[in-house]
């Protein structure tokens, strides 16, 4: 897939498809810019009432005029067209795309730029929704396997290329690239992205895009104390691995925000285990890993002038004789101890050495990613991740960074009436606090480890994958760090 700006007369620049947006009135929006002969022809089809009033509805029409085939998409009142409505707009047409033969698509920007979406915002939600859709899962598939999209995308726009258009695709490309590295790593089998995989792929970036790269080993992550990180990893024979990759581009006195990401390749749930059915979707546990992993190529590929540590501890969680048990205590890197009631409580374990570990960085901030809890599920649903902070600005940023990135979070209350529930009778807490409020009592026990900076926790567990017949990672929130990351390169 290849995007061009294109600044020609509309009608000088040949392709297959034209993409033409109808209002609510039935009305072709940039209409004055097609020949008269094919505007007619429209009209007539349109007269027909074949295209749904719902805005997003595509209707695919064949003309025998300057284009072969044009798509017609309904976004009702132009000046009312909302960046949600777009984006949905701009995957049926993707939809449509999938089961014709065509190399190049011309898509006029200014049909879908009012008050509400900027020509940069139009570009890049455009961008973002045909890459999105043209993603083809890497899988082992020996026959029938589908081949990624290979056409070319006109952006239109009848001024000169702006400033606005070439960052809203530059932005765009970026981010959906990044999004992609993290489908890519979340839809591989748990036998193939092992921790050490993960590992690899951050060496990857770090070639890539000139980032420094430290994988920690078990030997060193011992000398660390990082006890919790181990006990989790003591009940698999894949080597745990803690991952560091650095992109110090900002100003040099400028600290640097820190990414974690939970990176359980695997979880079985550990001695306390899982049921079975479903169970091969905890091969997505790796999801807050992808994620910031993600976020890295999309960073490496815009070149940001900002400091940024990712930070990944990564393992397996098995049920073994050696495995950790319930009843055992263990010490963390932090000097606090916690006495394990359950074993498939087991991200909070990991990522807790990792905000320790975080605080040597001396950070601005720290996010953490993970696909955590069970009960944020059943919270918030499959449609937003949820966002727990220590710091109210920090949360209203990430919010507010969601909600224009179209990949929303929605903040959850973490306050200290909710603590109690995490006491334990033999060590400084217990790793569960009960079935009441899951996703905050999970928040609460990593708040004990991120005293000393200003973070945010970020729940992906209803975000990160899809089930069902539509099984596959979603990469989410790649689109939303994205966001927050770009938004700080312009303050
Ligand atoms: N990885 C799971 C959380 C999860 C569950 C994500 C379902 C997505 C879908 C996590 O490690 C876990 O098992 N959490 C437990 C915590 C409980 C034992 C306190 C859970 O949510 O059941
Ligand atoms: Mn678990
Ligand atoms: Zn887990």
């Amino acid at each position: 897939m290849k995007f061009t700006i294109k600044t020609d007369l509309i009608t000088k620049i040949s392709s297959d498809i034209i993409t033409l947006a109808v209002d609510d009135k039935n009305q072709i929006v940039s209409g004055n810019q097609i020949d008269a002969l094919t505007l007619k022809h429209l009209n007539n089809i349109l007269k027909l009432g074949d295209l749904h009033d719902s805005i997003g509805s595509t209707l695919l029409v064949h003309v025998a005029t300057e284009y072969s085939r044009v798509i017609l998409l309904r976004i009702g009142a132009h000046a009312d067209l909302t960046s949600k409505e777009f984006f949905k707009g701009m995957v049926s047409v993707s939809n449509q795309l999938n089961n014709i033969n065509f190399t190049k698509i011309i898509f006029p920007i200014n049909q879908f730029v009012n008050k509400l979406i900027t020509e940069q915002a139009a570009t890049e939600y455009l961008v973002r929704a045909i890459m999105d859709k043209g993603y083809v899962i890497n899988s082992l598939k020996t026959q029938k396997k589908s081949k990624p999209a290979n056409f070319q995308v006109y952006l239109h726009t009848n001024k000169s290329a702006t400033k606005e258009i070439k960052q809203g695709l530059k932005n765009g490309e970026a981010t959906a690239k990044g999004v992609n590295v993290t489908k890519d790593l979340g839809n591989l089998p748990p036998n193939i992205c092992t921790p050490t995989y993960l590992a690899s792929e951050a060496k990857k970036l770090a070639r890539e895009y000139k980032m420094k790269v430290t994988v920690l080993e078990q030997k060193q992550i011992e000398k660390l104390k990082m006890g919790s990180f181990l006990a989790v990893a003591k009940g698999s024979s894949e080597a745990p691995k803690f991952i560091i990759l650095e992109h110090m581009k900002g100003p040099k006195n400028k600290k640097p925000i820190v990414l974690v990401g939970k990176g359980i390749t695997f979880d079985a749930g550990g001695i306390s285990i899982k049921p079975s059915p479903d169970m091969d979707e905890m091969k997505y546990d790796m999801g807050g890993a992808a994620t910031v992993i993600g976020v890295m190529k999309t960073v490496g590929e815009l070149n940001l002038p900002l400091n940024i540590i990712m930070v990944v501890p990564t393992c397996e969680n098995l049920p073994d004789g050696k495995a950790v048990k319930p009843g055992d205590i263990v010490k963390s890197m932090s000097g606090q101890t916690i006495e394990v009631l359950n074993t498939d409580a087991e991200g909070r374990l990991i990522l807790c050495d990792a905000l320790t570990y975080s605080e040597r960085f001396k950070p601005e901030i720290v996010i953490d990613v993970a696909t955590l809890t069970g009960a944020c599920v059943i919270a918030l649903g499959h449609h937003v991740s949820a966002v727990f902070s220590n710091y109210d600005p920090l949360a209203y940023e990430l919010k507010t960074a969601g909600e224009k990135a179209l990949d929303p979070v929605w903040q959850m209350p973490m306050w200290d009436e909710y603590q109690p529930q995490l006491n334990s009778n033999f060590a400084d807490m217990a790793n569960i606090g009960g079935r009441a409020g899951g996703s905050i009592t999970a928040a609460c026990f990593l708040s004990r480890f991120a005293k000393k900076y200003n973070w945010a926790h970020i729940d992906i567990a209803g975000t990160a994958w899809k089930s069902g017949k539509e099984k596959g990672s979603t990469g989410r929130p790649v689109s939303l760090l994205s966001e927050f990351l770009i938004n700080r390169t312009l303050k």
